[in-house]
């Protein structure tokens, strides 16, 4: 009875919170039609489908576990291949015959078991949930706007095992997203196992520790990566094709390329740059243009990357090409000289247009980013990924390059998402409201530009996924935060001809897609709580049956919030809000992000610019950037003007957003006396966090080793409570 008593109860707490209040499909289709009634799936429902749709049906047995049959009858749900439909167009029909789902193609009823899933309870995302299960008459008829519907998964900065790219794909696939752009190559990582150079990924796939590459973005102090064997990537080809998506990879260059330009020197410019500022690094991160080997080596790669990828494209990169290098390298100037070129972006479309010969000999093509037809020599026929932003993708489009539209400003979701919170920098933040608000006429697309609207993609940059993967949630918890809900609503863009408001969104999102984020055990971000003072009061409230909890940035202590509190803790304390595997970003007053500025003086051992000095630092305007590296030794020395009080004193080398241009290996020294220095601890991610119970006179960061090995670090302002 106590048993009993006790699963009444947790049925009582965790159905409400699985629970589906209303029926919609996210994108949202071209029509949907609910009837009087309801289909009753038991354990006596078969699944039947045509031949080619094996492999649809395995996907859909495992959610829904039917056995598989042949012969049609009304207690089945019958996938059917239907050739008067479009390429990827597919109806769902639920009536007193069953369930059918029909479509033009694999994909086109791939997508129509997506949306049949999102009709049914929550739960089925669980894949263990139980017959009977009612499923509401409904016709669903619906086809896409794009057919390319991207996402971009950067697995170079932070490595990805499998298993999380393969969760990626399976959400994808929830929103109906059909590019996997893998970006598997970048300065930080090299992630493909190549049979002819296997160093390129058992050396270059690896960062910090014995590794020549220097560690960035966290893991500063051990070796730090991965790499995919082929047998692996054909894996994900596999499981991505079952899913109706596409594996397009990417190999960046003629910039982006220190890994392997740090394992296979061979690629870089002949000559000897100057390292007197980087410790003696070569931090060149091009191809050299003029070297005919580089072109052959890169045919090698090609030969095996389109063995593993069946893509018709192929991303070659072409972005943020630091040309200095290229100026001061003989070879490369006397090439653009002889091939008549103007300057150096048609140095770098001259490279782009042999890479791209080379993937046409293995009947292939180039996709590049929208740098790369800066020069104006590339056929129009390139396909351009436009990224830089939507003035941008204006001029590829009018130019007449077929353009997958992904200016940063709407479609990185690893921007942060509120001003204040964990994510790349975005003044604002990009919020879902911006995405939900995206439209091709506000952003000026004219009807001709429109044709040259290839697709879509949204992109997932991992700088700051690295420093989030913590023991304390799963691996993809940061991802996960970032990309839900915002991807449901660039799936929206991609997909759907006509779109939910903002507000439409954010009510189905309550009413159904929190409850099957949550049976996925995804986790999500909630709208941030509002808070305000009132008589002396701060109050704070959620619109979404959240829990709201607030933590002490002095004690690091986080409490429920259940009563008004103290406007005294303004400065101290934010909010968030939790629900199932739901949270928001943490808001405070703006009391929370002001600081105290008491008068210092800022002296170092590095040099730093005359634009970005220690005066800006001292003044609490803004950040200093050194000239040099930091090396053992170097020092940085804060004096207060008068002995100062304070609860809280962060100090931070490197970006505020993200671990990089810091010191990483280093100490805090602090003088209570104006005279001796107290060794506090050690730097943890270039920063350091005091509490101090004494007056303090001074302070101090030393370097215990090199920085990160770049060319520069960044001293912030100290933020002082
Ligand atoms: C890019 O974000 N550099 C394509
Ligand atoms: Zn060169």
């Amino acid at each position: 009875m106590k048993f009993l008593l006790i699963s009444f109860i947790l049925l009582l707490t965790q159905i409400p919170c699985l629970a589906d209040s209303v029926i919609g499909i996210i994108p949202q289709p071209l029509s949907m039609n609910k009837g009087e009634g309801y289909f009753t799936i038991n354990k006596a429902t078969t699944i039947t489908c045509d031949k080619d749709l094996g492999k649809a049906a395995e996907y859909l047995v495992d959610y829904l576990p039917l056995k598989l049959k042949k012969g049609k009858n009304n207690n089945s749900v019958r996938l059917v291949l239907d050739q008067t439909l479009g390429e990827e167009e597919y109806v769902l029909c639920v009536n007193g015959k069953g369930i059918q789902i029909s479509g033009g193609s694999y994909g086109a009823v791939f997508n129509g078991i997506q949306s049949f899933l999102q009709i049914l309870p929550s739960q089925i995302y669980t894949k263990d949930s139980e017959f009977p299960l009612e499923v509401p008459y409904i016709e669903v008829k619906d086809a896409p706007q794009y057919s390319y519907r991207g996402f971009l998964l950067d697995v170079a900065r932070t490595f990805q095992p499998v298993e999380e790219v393969k969760r990626v794909i399976d959400y994808m696939a929830y929103c109906k997203l059909n590019k996997l752009h893998f970006h598997l190559v970048d300065s930080p990582g090299w992630r493909i196992e190549l049979k002819k150079y296997p160093h390129m990924a058992k050396i270059g796939g690896f960062r910090g520790g014995d590794s020549p590459l220097h560690p960035i973005y966290g893991s500063f102090d051990q070796k730090y990566g991965g790499y995919y064997t082929q047998e692996e990537l054909r894996e994900i080809v596999a499981y991505a094709s079952q899913r109706n998506i596409e594996v397009i990879p990417e190999i960046d260059m003629p910039g982006h390329s220190k890994s392997i330009g740090t394992v296979h020197p061979d690629i870089r410019c002949n000559y000897s740059p100057d390292t007197s500022h980087t410790n003696g690094l070569d931090v060149r991160d091009v191809w050299c243009v003029a070297k005919e080997s580089n072109y052959q080596l890169i045919e090698d790669i090609v030969k095996e990357l389109v063995e593993i990828f069946p893509s018709e494209y192929i991303h070659i990169g072409g972005d943020e090409v630091s040309f200095k290098w290229w100026k001061e390298c003989p070879d490369c100037q006397q090439l653009k000289v002889e091939k008549g070129l103007q300057n150096e972006a048609q140095l770098e479309q001259y490279f782009i247009n042999r890479v791209t010969e080379i993937l046409a000999k293995y009947n292939r093509k180039s996709m590049v980013w929208d740098e790369a037809v800066d020069g104006g020599l590339l056929p129009t026929t390139t396909m351009v990924t436009g990224w830089r932003g939507v003035k941008h993708c204006l001029r590829t489009t009018e130019q007449g390059y077929p353009t997958i539209i992904m200016p940063s400003s709407v479609f990185y979701l690893d921007k942060r998402q509120s001003p204040h919170e964990r994510g790349h920098n975005s003044k604002n933040g990009l919020s879902l409201q911006t995405i939900c608000d995206f439209t091709f006429e506000d952003a000026g697309f004219t009807e001709a530009q429109r044709k040259n609207i290839a697709g879509i993609e949204s992109a997932f940059w991992s700088e700051i996924y690295l420093s989030n993967i913590s023991s304390e949630v799963h691996f993809s918890d940061y991802l996960e935060y970032m990309i839900f809900p915002r991807l449901f609503a660039v799936s929206e863009i991609a997909w759907s001809k006509s779109r939910r408001s903002y507000d439409e969104m954010v009510s189905l999102l309550k009413n159904s897609f929190y409850s099957k984020l949550s049976a996925l055990n995804a986790t999500f971000r909630l709208s941030s709580p509002i808070v305000n003072v009132e008589n002396g009061m701060i109050i704070a409230s959620v619109d979404d049956g959240s829990k709201l909890y607030y933590k002490d940035i002095r004690t690091n202590e986080v409490k429920e919030y259940l009563v008004p509190l103290d406007v005294a803790l303004a400065p101290y304390i934010t909010f968030q809000s939790r629900l199932m595997s739901g949270r928001s970003g943490e808001v405070g007053l703006p009391e929370y992000y002001n600081y105290l500025t008491p008068a210092c003086n800022i002296t170092s051992s590095l040099p730093f610019r005359e634009n970005r000095s220690l005066e800006r630092c001292e003044t609490y305007k803004g950040d200093a950037t050194s000239t040099r590296a930091a090396k053992a030794g170097d020092w940085v020395h804060f004096t207060f003007d008068e002995p100062l009080k304070a609860s809280y004193i962060k100090i931070t080398t490197g970006y505020k957003h993200l671990y990089r241009r810091l010191i990483y290996n280093g100490h805090i020294e602090v003088s209570y006396d104006g005279q001796n220095f107290t060794n506090e601890g050690n730097l943890l991610n270039g920063q350091f966090i005091l509490h101090p119970d004494k007056h303090i006179y001074a302070i101090r960061i030393v370097a215990d080793g090199i920085s990160d090995a770049e060319e520069y670090v960044i001293i912030q302002p100290l933020e002082i409570k």
